[in-house]
């Protein structure tokens, strides 16, 4: 598994990292060999929130991994914090509640990076700040990020606060790739030209901040796994094809395809089976031509000016 630098160098993260949002269910054996296929793999990156189950996947990480001081200084815990029951809450109190819950639940000292879930219309940043400020001189927390923000409202932040974000994670993959659209048909009169997220592919790069795309197997908000899916047979037609003659399977192909941006993309995978996380893992040891990567953006339907 390769390697990449997050926080300006200072982190070397697994440049596929294993998402725990679906682990809340999984039986501790069950988990446990999730976990450790995954560190087989190479990963060293696990991505988690206060939300996922309801607190619970936090704890079935911990529980699973038999979590201790030495076991955790292997691992690189990212989680998040932000959404409530039926609003977005980014402030002091809530911020700082939310983690220590979180580091109670996985059972450990501190996060190596804690993220605000989803944009609160009501935040406060000087609040944030201060939260942060806690959280980092305190311990708890080494670095910060989001997801789900727009370049403005990390410039918003960043304003205040004196750790920079590192990280911003965003819904990213071959049927959800609007952050690569708008960049390819600027100054266009069709849909795809239509800018949602104010260039933040192009800031992050600019920035130093890492992008990691959630749900690289989903298409729209949830709606099923675009693979095998009988709703883009052109795409899977192609991933098919590219896989059988490099000899991996649909699932690596979809994951090389974020991986060969040049921007270094970190795809956050959400599978509970240990053998398709094998399989996807293989991703990291083949590199898509241009060819193949603009072949199989043009099958998902993307048209190019
Ligand atoms: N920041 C945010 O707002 C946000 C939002 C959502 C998620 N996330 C993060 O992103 C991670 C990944 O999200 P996700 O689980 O939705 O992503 P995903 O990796 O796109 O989807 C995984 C799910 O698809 C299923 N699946 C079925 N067929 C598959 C195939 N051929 N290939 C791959 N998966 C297949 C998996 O089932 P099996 O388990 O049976 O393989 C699993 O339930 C989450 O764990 C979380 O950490 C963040």
């Amino acid at each position: 598994m390769k390697k990449i630098k997050i926080a300006n160098g200072e982190i070397s993260a697994s440049e596929i990292a294993l998402g725990c949002m679906r682990i809340a269910d999984l039986s501790n054996n069950e988990a446990a060999s999730l976990i450790q296929t995954a560190l087989d793999e190479g990963i060293n990156f696990f991505d988690h929130a206060d939300i996922y189950g309801g607190g619970k996947s936090e704890e079935v990480f911990a529980k699973a991994i038999n979590m201790c001081s030495g076991v955790r200084e292997n691992l690189i815990i990212q989680t998040k914090c932000g959404i409530r029951q039926g609003f977005y809450d980014f402030s002091k109190e809530h911020i700082l509640k939310s983690v220590d819950e979180s580091l109670k639940r996985l059972n450990i000292e501190y996060l190596d990076i804690l993220l605000l879930h989803r944009p609160d219309t009501l935040m406060e940043p000087e609040e944030v700040a201060e939260a942060f400020t806690t959280l980092h001189s305190s311990g708890k927390v080494r670095y910060f990020g989001v997801s789900n923000q727009n370049p403005m409202q990390i410039e918003l932040l960043n304003k205040y606060l004196n750790n920079k974000l590192i990280i911003d994670q965003m819904q990213f993959s071959i049927t959800n790739s609007g952050m690569i659209d708008s960049g390819l048909n600027v100054n266009m009169k069709v849909d795809s030209s239509i800018d949602r997220d104010g260039s933040i592919l192009e800031y992050c790069r600019l920035n130093n901040i890492t992008i990691q795309a959630w749900s690289p197997f989903q298409f729209g908000f949830f709606e099923g796994v675009f693979l095998g899916n009988d709703k883009f047979p052109e795409l899977n037609q192609k991933i098919d094809e590219i896989a059988s003659a490099k000899g991996v399977t649909n699932t690596a192909i979809a994951i090389a395809w974020i991986l060969r941006h040049p921007a270094k993309i970190q795809p956050i995978v959400g599978t509970t089976n240990t053998k398709r996380l094998k399989d996807i893992c293989k991703a990291s040891q083949i590199q898509l031509t241009r060819q193949e990567w603009y072949e199989i953006y043009q099958a998902a339907g993307n048209k190019l000016p």
